[in-house]
């Protein structure tokens, strides 16, 4: 199967059509998303937070990104995968983030890189696209500056501030932005953006108007019971479901329940010859994955 390019998504905005995106940090869930058919995945940072239970992104390193971004990429044919820079991999000088994301293209097989900020990262993002890397941008609530904006709040709340967002859309899309994500600003700023700047713009907690949506993975699928940000819906209750599943395991291992004869070897002879007649793949528990190999071992 062919990788969906980044051009697709100019043309599905030319076709008023909206763009879904879903964050994605492993080769399971990636693989997931992209049978399901969902056009975009981003490895956000947001993974500091979801996955690896930082309280921040701030944390979250290089390594971090490229080892996650490395396997979503393997989990996917066709979404197009964009990794997150990590705090500090891009501020520190053009050259240092052309090598960061330079490292993140080479090393994970992404198509592109999401980093945060406006005007000021404007010379970055274009000096990355000059060097062939695709880059997509954020503004809004940039949660690698928690810090400075006092903690995860609404943002472009003021005239001055709604300016700010439209001038800072506009010099990414100038330097060569090909998306930008705006998080959790008003939605009719978001479509006072969304009409005019030509790049798509994918919102998350920005309302209707954008051209795309963006969701964290863990808030859709109802992975953490008792937090939803304001903006995500939860279109899976898998919190619940996980719970229900690790208790019926809990109570049939402890009642002897688990494991019969049907997941055993060796418990009657007829078992063991059609273990014996069996191809050797049928033995793998996932399906024959190289990388999985040695599970079947044990
Ligand atoms: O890190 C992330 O998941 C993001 C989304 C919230 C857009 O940047």
């Amino acid at each position: 199967m062919t990788r969906l390019a980044i051009t697709e998504l100019k043309a599905m905005q030319e076709r008023r059509e909206k763009i879904p995106m879903l964050t994605a940090y492993d080769y399971p869930t990636a693989k997931l998303l992209d049978d399901a058919g969902v056009p975009m995945i981003l490895v956000g940072d947001s993974l500091g937070m979801v996955v690896l239970g930082y309280d921040s992104t701030l944390p979250v390193t290089i390594e971090d990104m490229i080892r996650h971004g490395q396997a979503v990429v393997r989990g996917t044919q066709r979404a197009i995968v964009v990794v997150d820079m990590p705090f500090l991999s891009y501020q520190v000088s053009v050259e240092e983030a052309l090598r960061n994301a330079g490292r993140i293209l080479k090393e994970t097989g992404a198509t592109a890189v999401k980093l945060e900020g406006g005007q000021t990262v404007a010379p970055t993002v274009q000096r990355l696209v000059e060097a062939g890397i695709p880059v997509m941008g954020h503004l809004g609530l940039t949660p690698q500056s928690v810090n400075q904006l006092g903690g995860y709040r609404m943002q472009a709340k003021t005239p001055a501030a709604v300016v700010k967002l439209i001038n800072d859309a506009s010099a990414l899309e100038r330097a060569g932005a090909f998306a930008i994500v705006l998080e959790t600003v008003p939605a009719n700023v978001a479509r006072m953006v969304t009409e005019k700047v030509g790049v798509p713009t994918i919102g998350i907690g920005a309302g209707p108007y954008c051209d795309g949506q963006v969701q964290v993975l863990h808030d859709f699928l109802g992975l953490y019971p008792d937090f939803l940000p304001r903006h995500a819906r939860r279109f899976a209750e898998l919190s619940g479901t996980i719970i229900d599943a690790v208790k019926s395991y809990i109570g049939e291992v402890q009642a002897g329940e688990f494991p019969t004869a049907k997941e055993s070897f060796g418990l009657d002879k007829a078992r063991r010859m059609a273990d014996a007649s069996a191809p050797a793949e049928e033995s793998r528990p996932y399906g024959g994955a190289g990388a999985l190999e040695s599970r079947s071992r044990s």
